[in-house]
């Protein structure tokens, strides 16, 4: 299947790792390409390659897109992430984005994006917990199927129609769009947070959202890179 002109979808029963084939397909040369497996055995995960749990029942997809389509690489992330809360926010479910690339329901992890840079191109992983929630040593984590009977091959499809309209409003207007429904939808917006700055020094102070390039904004401070603390 083929949406409009842009990303073409493979399903697999199992794979070692979306994201590891379709970087070897990236390097190949292809792009516009997703791949969806039903199960992986060597999912991993941003933290240092952590292993990324892969039952059967959740979304495990990576796709190839070109690196050109983007001011810069990590604007395909906020992209992602606006696409999850219009798509989502449309059923009712109350969908957050943790900055930079987590998905968040009410205090609990649902799902993560790795995006990585390979021969030109940008490789999006998505993790979506849809049945099943793997425990995470870092975070709690919950489930769409708690919030939503959402069909998984009806989600995939559905995220790249949205995904589509959005990535042409950012093509046309840039940021500003991932900008206001990011922030919308920011979880942890304008609370006291704790950030490991990329200096590993710990900070507080409160969050106010991401700036016009994605940055995150603590009081009076800009990051592009650190994480929140719990
Ligand atoms: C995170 O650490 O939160 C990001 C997790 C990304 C996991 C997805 S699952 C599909 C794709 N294949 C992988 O091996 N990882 C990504």
């Amino acid at each position: 299947m083929r949406f409009m002109n842009t990303i073409k979808l493979n399903f697999f029963d199992t794979l070692p790792s979306t994201q590891t084939r379709a970087k070897e397909l990236a390097d190949a040369g292809q792009t516009n390409l997703c791949l969806i497996a039903n199960k992986q055995t060597a999912g991993y995960g941003r933290n240092k390659g952590a292993k990324w749990e892969s039952p059967m029942g959740n979304l495990y997809c990576s796709f190839i897109i070109e690196k050109e389509n983007f001011k810069q690489p990590t604007d395909l992330t906020f992209l992602i992430g606006a696409t999850w809360i219009n798509l989502l926010t449309q059923q009712d479910v109350p969908i957050q984005c943790k900055w930079p690339n987590d998905l968040f329901i009410k205090n609990k992890k649902c799902g993560g994006i790795l995006v990585e840079i390979t021969n030109n191109q940008l490789v999006a992983g998505m993790g979506i917990n849809i049945t099943h929630s793997p425990e995470n040593l870092d975070q709690p984590t919950t489930k769409l199927h708690d919030y939503t009977a959402i069909d998984k091959d009806k989600l995939i499809k559905d995220f790249f129609k949205e995904f589509e309209n959005l990535l042409n409003q950012y093509k046309k207007n840039g940021f500003s769009i991932l900008h206001k429904i990011w922030n919308a939808h920011a979880y942890l917006l304008n609370t006291e947070v704790k950030f490991k700055t990329p200096k590993n020094e710990i900070i507080s102070g409160i969050f106010h959202g991401i700036d016009e390039i994605g940055a995150a904004i603590i009081d009076n401070q800009k990051f592009i890179s650190g994480q929140f603390v719990k």
